[in-house]
């Protein structure tokens, strides 16, 4: 094998190849979503709580297999929209929605599809890590696999490839039964990554997924992110605009005016919304110069 040819594998954190490693194939899920990356789409996307409009008529593209990063002041919609994404806005009393959100075509609002089917396929992470505190790693791993009562013969491969993949399989390898209270905020996030992971979902949502953690635990799920990227769509709520920067593929800027509801005001790759947008107000946003 020639160096190339070894640089072209895939990497575990440990530094070991994966192809290496005949224990780490990618373990069958049976009831679990379609393999691979999706395309989410936003059609015109409305929310509201109670009377108050606060997101109108997004349009957004989230390519299969690529990083989107949402960016934008506070207040403006993001969190709002994300949760439009995987049908968590229903959860909250009197919010109300427009438009179509679509998975790969399919609308996940359509009458008889299930919005725990469609979260499923659509994981989320929280600002806040918020793994389950008195179970061990290993069973915070698969409770996303329990929840769903999803069957999978081979958990042992699962819980590793999950650790691997949310980068968190080195430090805890030694300590799978300890408790998932026990780790540090930056190892809690990733193993609540790894979680997300678990169930194999096609697209992973994140909202703010650093902003409680230190640079280097920020540094490590940036690098999970990007070797997610391929594998999983991923859609990241961020206001550190190095970090969207560095991350993503493309971006989409929110804003709401005064009063008014948020709405995206430019999207694109995210070298051209860095380096020459066409709206003025998303290069002082990106700049800093307000928000
Ligand atoms: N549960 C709720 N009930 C009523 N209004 C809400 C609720 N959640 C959010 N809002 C309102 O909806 C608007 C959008 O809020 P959202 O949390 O989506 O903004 P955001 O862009 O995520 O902000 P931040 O960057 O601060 O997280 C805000 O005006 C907010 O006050
Ligand atoms: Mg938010």
């Amino acid at each position: 094998m020639t160096d190339l040819d070894e640089r072209a594998l895939p990497m575990t954190d440990s530094g070991i190849l994966l192809a290496e490693r005949p224990s780490v194939g990618r373990a069958t899920i049976i009831g679990g979503p379609p393999p691979g990356a999706a395309t989410l789409e936003a059609k015109g996307a409305c929310a509201w709580f109670g009377e108050r409009l606060v997101l109108e008529g997004v349009d957004l593209i989230m390519p299969a297999g690529q990083v989107t990063a949402l960016i934008g002041p506070s207040g403006c919609g993001k969190s709002t929209f994300l949760r439009l994404l995987n049908r968590m806005h229903e959860l909250i009393p009197g919010a109300a929605l427009d438009g179509e959100i679509l998975l790969d075509g399919d609308d996940i609002y359509a009458t008889g599809t299930r919005a725990q089917q469609v979260r499923m396929r659509i994981g989320m992470v929280f600002q806040k890590p918020n793994p389950f505190p008195a179970m061990s790693i290993r069973e915070n791993v698969l409770a996303g696999l329990k929840l769903a009562r999803l069957k999978c013969d081979e958990k042992d491969d699962l819980v590793e490839q999950s650790l691997i993949r949310a980068g968190l399989w080195k430090e805890v390898r030694d300590r799978l039964d300890s408790a998932g209270g026990a780790l540090s905020g930056g190892q809690q996030q990733r193993l609540c990554i790894a979680r997300s992971l678990a169930v194999q979902p096609n697209v992973l949502l994140m909202d703010e997924p650093c902003s409680a953690l230190d640079p280097t635990s920020t540094r490590r799920v940036e690098e999970t992110i990007d070797e997610l990227r391929g594998e999983v769509t991923v859609v990241i709520v961020t206001h550190n605009m190095q970090q969207a920067n560095r991350v993503s593929d493309s971006c989409a800027f929110f804003l709401a005016a005064e009063n008014q509801p948020g709405v995206v005001v430019e999207q694109g790759p995210t070298r051209k919304m860095f380096e020459n947008p066409d709206d003025p107000r998303t290069l002082d946003y990106v700049e800093g110069r307000f928000g």
